[in-house]
């Protein structure tokens, strides 16, 4: 008994210890990934496929994460209100006639805390998402909303569609950096947000981000794209947040740009390289023309030439850079369709090392930025940390403190 008093007296006192500073260092602005932000809709409809969705909403709701829409029969009217219809004029996508989806509570923390805002207990693993992040940053001093921020946006655009965006976080950066003493900001990105975040800086003046950004720390990096967007287009899945994405989805997956923005990168995998097989014939990142052609979605086409360039050539991003991601886990290399099953059904894979949704040689790309730009770039790799459970691994969380605390 004794024992375990002292034991415990002792590994408090160590955790004690080890919180060496009780004022935040750095600011932190979070940049959240593919499904990592709350949506809200505003509905105006005049009618609606299913006469069982609701037509008209007196305010916002929150559409993303609503667990209770995303169950049968509601799942259907989530999906037509999900879904975005494509412009081949002004190669923009917008919401479909009555329906207004937006982002809400820019800059504070709780939009990309938690996925669903109604839902009860907040640690709820499917839900919860930098919640631990900011728990941890909070307990060594930080106050959410002012010096550890959150900077959600619809991810179902791509950086081509996020003008307004871009505007909104080069603003929040600036306020944060007065609101906390003129002090630079350390930026963390996870998945999608990586290469949302990296096109932000590609445009930015270097005197900017000398002025106002310490560091950026991209977790599970999509740089050069992920093999299992494929799979979206094709059958339907989820990619990297949410694991229950059902395939009745697969509609409103399709219609996202942002889907188009993280196919594999042509510089990044061969010309020779099946990576998609099918009975008749096979597909290589040259063949995403012949690939929506024969899934019979060409706007996937459009989608995909407005934003194949946007990153293509992963330039510096001009910043102190700490990129931490996964390995060592099962993620889908090739696709494999057996006879009669492309595109509708579910395909097999090989797999490929990556960190269960995004391809070794995409999370490694920022490591050709070494030599390449002033500031340095650290790599860590976290063997066997998953893409979506890096943002709950303790290593992740302690290394992410130490950053912000300028420990590292
Ligand atoms: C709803 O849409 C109708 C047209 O369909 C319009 O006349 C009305 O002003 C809209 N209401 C709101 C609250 O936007
Ligand atoms: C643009 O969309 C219209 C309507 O869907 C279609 O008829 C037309 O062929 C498309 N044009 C191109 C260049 O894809
Ligand atoms: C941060 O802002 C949200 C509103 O978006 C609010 O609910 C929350 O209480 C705020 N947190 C703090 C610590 O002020
Ligand atoms: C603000 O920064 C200045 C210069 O770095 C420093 O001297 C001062 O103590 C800081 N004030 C607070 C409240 O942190
Ligand atoms: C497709 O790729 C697979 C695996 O690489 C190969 O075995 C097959 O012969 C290819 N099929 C065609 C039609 O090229």
């Amino acid at each position: 008994m004794n024992t375990i008093l002292v034991a415990l007296a002792l590994i408090s006192a160590f955790l004690s210890n080890s919180v060496v500073q009780a004022e935040p260092r750095y600011p932190v602005i979070l940049v959240p990934g593919d499904g990592g932000s709350q949506l809200f809709v505003k509905l105006n409809k005049t009618s609606s496929k299913h006469f069982w969705c609701e037509k008209k909403t007196s305010g916002y709701t929150n559409i993303w994460v609503n667990i209770e829409e995303l169950a049968a029969p509601m799942i259907y009217c989530f999906v037509d209100n999900m879904v975005l219809v494509y412009d081949n004029k002004t190669r923009k996508t917008r919401c479909p006639d009555g329906v207004d989806i937006t982002t809400m509570g820019f800059g504070d923390t709780a939009s990309v805390e938690w996925l669903d805002p109604s839902w009860l207990s907040h640690e709820i693993s499917s839900v919860s998402y930098f919640y631990h992040i900011v728990e941890d940053l909070v307990s060594v001093g930080y106050k959410r909303n002012v010096s550890v921020r959150g900077a959600p946006f619809d991810f179902r655009k791509a950086p081509n569609e996020m003008g307004q965006y871009y505007k909104d976080l080069q603003k929040l950066i600036e306020d944060t950096y007065e609101l906390n003493n003129r002090t630079k900001c350390v930026v963390i990105g996870h998945s999608m947000g990586n290469p949302v975040f990296l096109y932000f800086l590609n445009h930015q003046p270097q005197a900017w981000k000398d002025q106002y950004i310490q560091s950026f720390i991209s977790l599970s990096g999509v740089w050069a794209g992920a093999v299992k967007t494929l799979r979206l287009f094709s059958s339907g899945d989820s990619l990297g947040v949410l694991t229950f994405w059902p395939n009745t989805v697969r509609p409103a997956q399709r219609a996202m740009p942002s889907t188009a923005f993280l196919m594999p990168n042509e510089r990044f995998w061969g010309p020779d390289e099946a990576i998609i097989v099918t009975e008749h014939r096979n597909y290589t990142v040259k063949d995403y023309k012949d690939f929506f052609n024969d899934i019979n979605f060409l706007d996937g086409w459009e989608m995909r030439q407005d934003t194949q360039d946007l990153i293509r050539d992963i330039t510096p991003p001009g910043v102190r850079m700490y990129c931490v991601h996964g390995s060592d886990l099962p993620t889908p290399g090739t696709l494999v369709f057996g006879p009669g099953e492309f595109p509708d059904t579910f395909p097999k894979n090989i797999p490929d090392n990556g960190d269960g949704t995004v391809n070794m040689r995409s999370l490694l790309a920022c490591t050709d930025w070494k030599g390449k730009q002033k500031y340095p770039v650290d790599h860590t790799v976290l063997p066997k940390a998953e893409h979506m459970e890096i943002v709950a691994d303790l290593r992740a969380r302690k290394y992410v403190v130490q950053v912000a605390l300028g420990q590292l």
